[in-house]
């Protein structure tokens, strides 16, 4: 069993009935958000790069709920500076946690935070979870190494960036839905800042131009698969 909840910009969170596991946790300074930060209990956070859209209530969480972070190597070291329990893979690699998989991707992005500079390579991230393949994107361009990834593993539920200037538009990411081929597309990162805004509708109509599926989750929605 798989439950997946949209925090909304690129946060998601995984639920197996045994494991909860938050993705890009930002959800504080998200406007759009309709979850509170001191509602979300979880073991586990995975982190895509160091923007601050993407740590977002990192250190609040992980602190409160003893919750280990996942991530790539540079963040880890940023981490252990502030004393937060983390586990430090890089891109390519995977490690079999206990509720499964996890496996570090490449994105083509920025990773940086204001007190520490420069962290390292952003990533996207596949993860096995509760009998399901998930590949959350993270912030990237399109690439033509998605195909790869797609044919590395079967992918259930893709999460992707569609927002425009920092990551994919819609185009784009149509594209990359295509490369991918995953039994269902989520569109993420648009219209938490004035410079994303971009219609999921839209999107989610072009991916079925192609005769892929795509869904639009609302902010704070559950589905379960
Ligand atoms: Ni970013
Ligand atoms: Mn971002």
């Amino acid at each position: 069993m798989l439950k997946i909840t949209y925090i909304g910009h690129s946060c998601f969170i995984l639920d197996d009935g045994t494991y909860r596991l938050i993705i890009d946790p930002f959800i504080t300074n998200n406007s759009l958000a309709t979850v509170n930060t001191d509602d979300v209990k979880v073991d586990y956070i995975v982190l895509t790069h160091a923007h601050g859209d993407h740590i977002g209530d990192t250190f609040e969480i992980a602190k409160r709920c003893n919750a280990m972070v996942i991530c790539i190597n540079e963040i880890g070291h940023y981490l252990d500076d502030k004393a937060i329990k983390n586990h430090k893979m890089h891109i390519g690699g995977g490690f079999n946690f206990p509720f499964g998989r996890l496996k570090f991707t490449i994105a083509h992005h920025g990773s940086w935070t204001a007190d520490s500079g420069e962290l390292g390579n952003p990533a996207g991230v596949v993860i096995k979870f509760g009998g399901k393949t998930v590949y959350h994107c993270g912030d990237t361009g399109l690439f033509l190494d998605m195909k790869l990834i797609g044919e590395l593993d079967k992918i259930d539920i893709m999460m992707l960036p569609i927002g425009d200037n920092f990551t994919m538009g819609i185009d784009d990411a149509v594209i990359a839905v295509d490369f991918v081929n995953p039994a269902l597309a989520i569109p993420m990162h648009y219209n938490t800042f004035e410079v994303i805004e971009a219609d999921p509708h839209e999107f989610v109509g072009k991916v079925s131009a192609i005769n892929k599926k795509a869904r639009v989750m609302e902010f704070g929605e559950t589905i379960e698969f």
